[in-house]
């Protein structure tokens, strides 16, 4: 099984950035605990985090043809606005999973809104690095369906 975990803008800053909101942990530490956890053995997961939209999509684009199973992603803000993303979500038909940190109806009423919703099969937010592992076993219960 081959997952690409995807994290947008300033997702780079965790640990520093907002820690209440975030966590103190970094996104090395997300990344190595995720990749520790036994129900992701077995599994390639390949990290990848940009603060550049362009980036993110050519990143998402890059699984065509390449075997990917699944794709996690934690757009940032990206998750509000861009329909640039959506749009490549929607086009490479590879089941994606949303996950944000916190919980983002809780938050700003423009954090409210996800523009990518739609075009996953599902979204975890408010439960931190655990949203990421529920997101992935979400991916595994939808891929072996
Ligand atoms: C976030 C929530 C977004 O609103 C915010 O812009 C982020 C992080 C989260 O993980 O909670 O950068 O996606």
């Amino acid at each position: 099984m081959k997952i690409l975990v995807l994290n947008g803008p300033n997702l780079n800053l965790l640990g520093i950035r907002d820690p209440e909101v975030y966590g103190y942990e970094s996104l090395n530490d997300l990344e190595n605990w995720l990749n520790k956890q036994p129900e992701t053995d077995n599994c390639t997961l390949s990290w990848f985090q940009t603060n550049h939209e362009g980036h993110l999509i050519d990143k998402i684009h890059s699984v065509i043809g390449n075997n990917t199973d699944g794709i996690i992603i934690n757009p940032g803000a990206l998750t509000h606005y861009s329909y640039a993303l959506r749009d490549a979500i929607d086009s490479v038909e590879i089941p994606t999973v949303e996950v944000h940190l916190s919980n983002i109806y809780a938050r700003e009423d423009f954090r409210k809104k996800s523009v990518i919703k739609d075009v996953c099969i599902g979204q975890l937010t408010g439960l931190g690095k655990k949203g990421y592992l529920q997101g992935f076993q979400m991916l595994l219960k939808y891929l072996n369906r």
